[in-house]
């Protein structure tokens, strides 16, 4: 590659997971101390970020178009400076340099804190990779958090040691790490010093957290939301994702306890069926999540379900599969997310015989999301009529209309005179299949 001037704009496209749009928020703000600004929209930035997910194989290959995208009909002066970064860049670096000689960098998502010395590089003519686990040391060496969303994420933990026999997580993301307390709540301070009023921890597996509080007793997740909940104007914390090998007493206790962890668990399950279950290396059962979910709507009544599935798992029967619409009937979920099984290269299950066929699995996800659409606007009929704190988001489509989330995640819109972050009193008036239609009361706080 020749030689090139700086980048004096970006803009970072983050796909698949929260975990990477916090990643991305992280590599623009190093962009940022760079004196690189955002590209204004609708036109071209000097730099881009794709910062991928390898997740299905569709999420995997809109890296290769966008690359296309990007680069049609430009030679290099006029084509922006390209990053690949994410799980894909860490599943496929090398490949990707090789199929891809307009990308300059590739960057592991352990690796990203080594942007701006890979950028000098590039800026020289010289292509870098670095796909490297440093896990932790990543977050020591970003800057400061200075600006945010009222609805805020926070990275706690990250990897994964669970192996399911489909997911690529525990290879492109790594081995189960915890952040460290001290650091966690220094940095939920700074997000709201900058003004979230709501915080998500993240985790591939967030219930696996563990940690040392500041005099030094072992703390588990329940205990960081315990402490994060002192933090002043603060006022929502949730958590996402969890595995049921994860969840213990104490943090089912804490949805009993505390105020400001808000009624909603996203907790995927991926089947109905026990030997499914068993063959995708889930170490839960249909009936352990079950009773898993009665203990915590035993301490939080209201709460609110969600789940991730998978249809046509290597192996799934027509009567396995209707396991799983057992299960959706038995739950009722708020929300779900449903997928069809994809083959993931060095996966377990890639190699496995009685692969289900694609129209087999088309029609199996059909009926999956019928039955879950239909439990969702079931979920927001139920909260029409309540009155409830609304944490605005954005402007919604229309002049003056605001949109804003739930405690039980949902979106509502109203109209009024507001800002972004306030937290309003909103009553439900009219529920939609994915959102309500909502009159505002009154102003919480600003
Ligand atoms: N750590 C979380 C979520 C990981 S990825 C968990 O364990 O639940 C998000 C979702 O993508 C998974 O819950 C699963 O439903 C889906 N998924 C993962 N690998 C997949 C694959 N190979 N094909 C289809 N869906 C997949
Ligand atoms: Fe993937 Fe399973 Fe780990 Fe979730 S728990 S990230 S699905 S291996
Ligand atoms: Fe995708 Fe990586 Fe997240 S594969 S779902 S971006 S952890």
């Amino acid at each position: 590659m020749k030689p090139t001037n700086s980048p004096k704009t970006y803009r970072v496209k983050s796909f698949g997971c929260q975990m990477n749009v916090y990643d991305g928020e992280r590599m623009a703000e190093m962009l940022g101390e760079r004196g690189i600004v955002p590209a204004p929209e609708g036109e071209d930035a000097d730099l881009v970020v794709l910062n991928t997910c390898h997740i299905r194989e569709k999420a995997a290959e809109k890296v290769y178009s966008d690359i296309g995208r990007l680069t049609k009909g430009k030679t290099q002066d006029k084509a922006p400076m390209i990053a690949v970064a994410g799980c894909v860049a860490q599943a496929e670096g090398e490949e990707i340099m090789a199929r891809a000689p307009a990308v300059s960098m590739v960057v592991g998502p352990q690796a990203y804190h080594r942007l701006p010395e890979m950028l000098d590089k590039a800026v020289q003519g010289e292509r870098a990779t670095d796909t490297d686990m440093p896990a932790i040391a990543k977050f020591a060496a970003l800057p400061e958090r200075k600006r945010t969303n009222p609805a805020s994420f926070l990275t706690v933990q990250e990897g994964c040691d669970k192996f399911c026999t489909y997911c690529v997580v525990p290879y492109t993301r790594g081995a189960e790490i915890s952040r460290p307390y001290g650091d966690l709540v220094t940095e939920a301070r700074k997000l709201v010093d900058a003004g979230a009023k709501e915080i998500t921890l993240l985790g591939q597996n967030v219930s696996a957290w563990s940690g040392e509080d500041d005099k030094g007793q072992a703390v588990g997740l329940a205990g960081l939301i315990r402490d994060l909940a002192k933090v002043d104007g603060l006022a929502r914390i949730r958590y996402t994702t969890s595995h049921p090998a994860d969840m213990d007493d104490d943090l089912i206790a804490a949805h009993g306890e505390i105020d400001k962890l808000m009624p909603f668990l996203h907790l995927p399950v991926q089947a109905g069926s026990d030997r499914v279950l068993r063959a995708m290396n889930r170490s839960h059962t249909a009936e352990s999540y079950l009773r898993l979910l009665e203990r915590f709507r035993a301490a939080r009544p209201d709460l609110a379900l969600s789940g991730d599935f998978i249809v046509g798992f290597p192996g799934e029967t027509d009567a396995e599969f209707e396991e799983t619409l057992k299960l959706v009937d038995a739950v009722g979920y708020a929300q779900a997310f449903s997928f069809k099984y994809s083959p993931r290269p060095g996966t377990p299950a890639a190699s496995m015989e009685g692969q289900v066929a694609k129209d087999v699995m088309d029609d199996r996800l059909q009926r999956l999301q019928a039955a879950l659409n239909r439990d969702q606007w079931a979920f927001n009929r139920a909260t029409e009529g309540r009155t409830c704190e609304v944490l605005v988001e954005r402007k919604g489509k229309h002049p003056g209309q605001w949109l804003g989330k739930t405690p039980w995640l949902q979106s509502a819109w109203f109209e009024g005179d507001v800002g972004i972050g306030d937290l309003v009193q909103v009553e439900l008036v009219e529920a939609g299949p994915n959102s309500l239609a909502g009159r505002l009361r009154e102003r919480v706080a600003a």
